[in-house]
């Protein structure tokens, strides 16, 4: 079995992610405000550049590529209705009142990476869409309070995918939470799905996500030919919600906190 190296954190470079990680919710804050019929999910993105600019930032996602992937072409993803993750902001998309759009933002301060995204509503949603949001904030909330020194990575998705799936929902395989620093996606994966009990065990100063994508219908997804954007196979909703933590000597630190939210 391979044995992947878990960095862990030093008390001046989680102070790092803080910074990063405040300043990404308090864009994220930002572009709420924003959301209407009628803007285009590509304004959302050319403010958040410029206001991204403007605070002393960097966009992780712009020019991002992965193995395999293209670079991403832009500065968030905007990820809409059947959407599961990575949509590409575009002046063609319009939103329409109803609509859920997830706004992930991943930002750079002094070298290190604040990741974190909300699904929000545009005007009023369906009784499912509410729900579907609700159910899926009430997964991370869970996930979250899994996270102490010496539980298991396991007994996070454990917990948000007996709740998901307990309100009649889905979880995502293909896409799992990851390690975070000055690298954008490192060890651990941390799935939203598995065993309590399973897994490599959580200790102080490992910086991590959590950002569960739950589905209407079924979990299993497509992936379309711009080789980024994810959509539910069936084409119903999907949501996703995510925060960057850090595990404490006693518990968890949410690096990511929404204004207004504990
Ligand atoms: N922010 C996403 C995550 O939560 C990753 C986006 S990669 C991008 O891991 F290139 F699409 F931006
Ligand atoms: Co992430
Ligand atoms: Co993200």
């Amino acid at each position: 079995m391979e044995t992947e190296v878990i960095t862990l954190l030093s008390k001046r470079e989680i102070e790092k992610m803080r910074r990063a990680g405040r300043l990404a919710a308090e864009l994220l804050y930002y572009l709420s405000d924003l959301i209407k019929p009628g803007v285009t999910t590509l304004q959302l993105n050319d403010e958040a550049e410029r206001w991204t600019q403007a605070h002393g930032a960097i966009s992780a996602p712009l020019g991002y590529a992965p193995p395999g992937y293209p670079p991403f072409p832009r500065s968030i993803c905007t990820s809409v209705n059947e959407v599961v993750c990575h949509g590409i902001p575009s002046a063609r998309q319009v939103l329409r009142d109803g609509d859920i759009i997830n706004i992930d933002v991943t930002l750079i301060v002094d070298g290190y990476h604040g990741d974190t995204s909300k699904t929000f509503f545009v005007g009023e949603p369906s009784p499912v869409a509410r729900k579907l949001v609700e159910v899926t904030e009430e997964c991370r909330r869970r996930g979250i309070e899994a996270i102490k020194p010496g539980a298991k990575i396991g007994d996070i998705g454990a917990a948000i995918q007996e709740y998901a799936e307990s309100q009649g929902f889905s979880v995502v395989r293909n896409f799992v939470g990851h390690g975070i620093s000055n690298v954008f996606h490192t060890a651990p994966q941390i799935p939203h799905y598995g065993d309590r009990g399973k897994g490599r065990r959580l200790r102080p100063g490992m910086v991590f996500t959590i950002e569960p994508m739950i589905n209407e219908g079924t979990w299993e997804i497509e992936m379309l030919a711009d080789q980024w954007t994810a959509v539910t196979k069936d084409r119903k909703l999907s949501a996703q919600c995510e925060h960057t933590l850090a595990v404490t000597e006693d518990g968890v630190e949410i690096l990511t906190p929404y204004p207004g939210e504990e």
